[in-house]
């Protein structure tokens, strides 16, 4: 899969696939956090298929990608409660960018963290945009040790969880994607910010 995630916003809300990974991934999360009220970021937004539907439950959503293309599509859906922002996340962001200064009860990262150029440096800054107690959920593919591809093994999750200074930090596989004639496993890595 290619990394320039403009090429893929016009189709991305027609693909089978990455609706059932949203839906899946809404399931889990319903069933780990509660959502009512809450300030949400969702981290690596793309089109928003995972913020469409935080925005019926959640107070606010903030919705943040990189791919200008991908928030177009998303900023189309007209959801009154979402704003966002075209842009990685970085230190100057976290300064400049007033809708990241109230604290969130929430962040997800629904299939985005293994995209990042740093992980651990990341999750740190998501670690700062967390109110004390507030959760962060990611989840994305499941890797074996030594196999390459866009994924983490659930250790890699939960040892970057920790050095990020988050505490009860769990993975699990919530839900599986098939692929052919293949079944892909889905991590869930969840943290809380102490
Ligand atoms: C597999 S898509 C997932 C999109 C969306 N979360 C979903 O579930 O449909 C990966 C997303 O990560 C975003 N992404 C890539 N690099 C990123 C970065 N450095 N920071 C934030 N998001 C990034 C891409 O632009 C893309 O929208």
């Amino acid at each position: 899969m290619s990394n320039n995630w403009n090429e893929y916003a016009a189709g991305w809300d027609s693909n089978a696939s990455v609706i059932a990974y949203a839906d899946n991934a809404y399931i889990a999360l319903k069933n780990t956090v509660a959502l009512e009220g809450r300030r949400i970021l969702d981290f690596g937004c793309g089109t928003g298929l995972l913020t469409q539907r935080l925005a019926g439950t959640a107070s606010a959503v903030v919705a943040l990608d990189p791919s200008h293309k991908m928030i177009a599509v998303l900023e189309n859906k007209g959801l009154n409660n979402v704003a966002t922002i075209a842009s990685e996340l970085s230190p100057n962001l976290l300064d400049d960018n007033r809708l990241l200064s109230p604290k969130f009860d929430l962040v997800v990262a629904s299939s985005a963290l293994a995209f990042v150029p740093d992980y651990i440096n990341v999750l740190k800054l998501l670690h700062q945009l967390l109110d004390t107690g507030g959760y962060l959920v990611q989840w994305d593919w499941h890797k074996e040790e030594g196999e390459q591809g866009y994924g983490f093994t659930a250790q890699q999750i939960s040892s970057a969880l920790t050095e990020a200074d988050f505490a009860e930090c769990s993975v699990s596989i919530p839900f599986s994607m098939q692929a052919d004639d293949s079944s892909l496993d889905v991590l869930m890595g969840v943290a809380r910010k102490a």
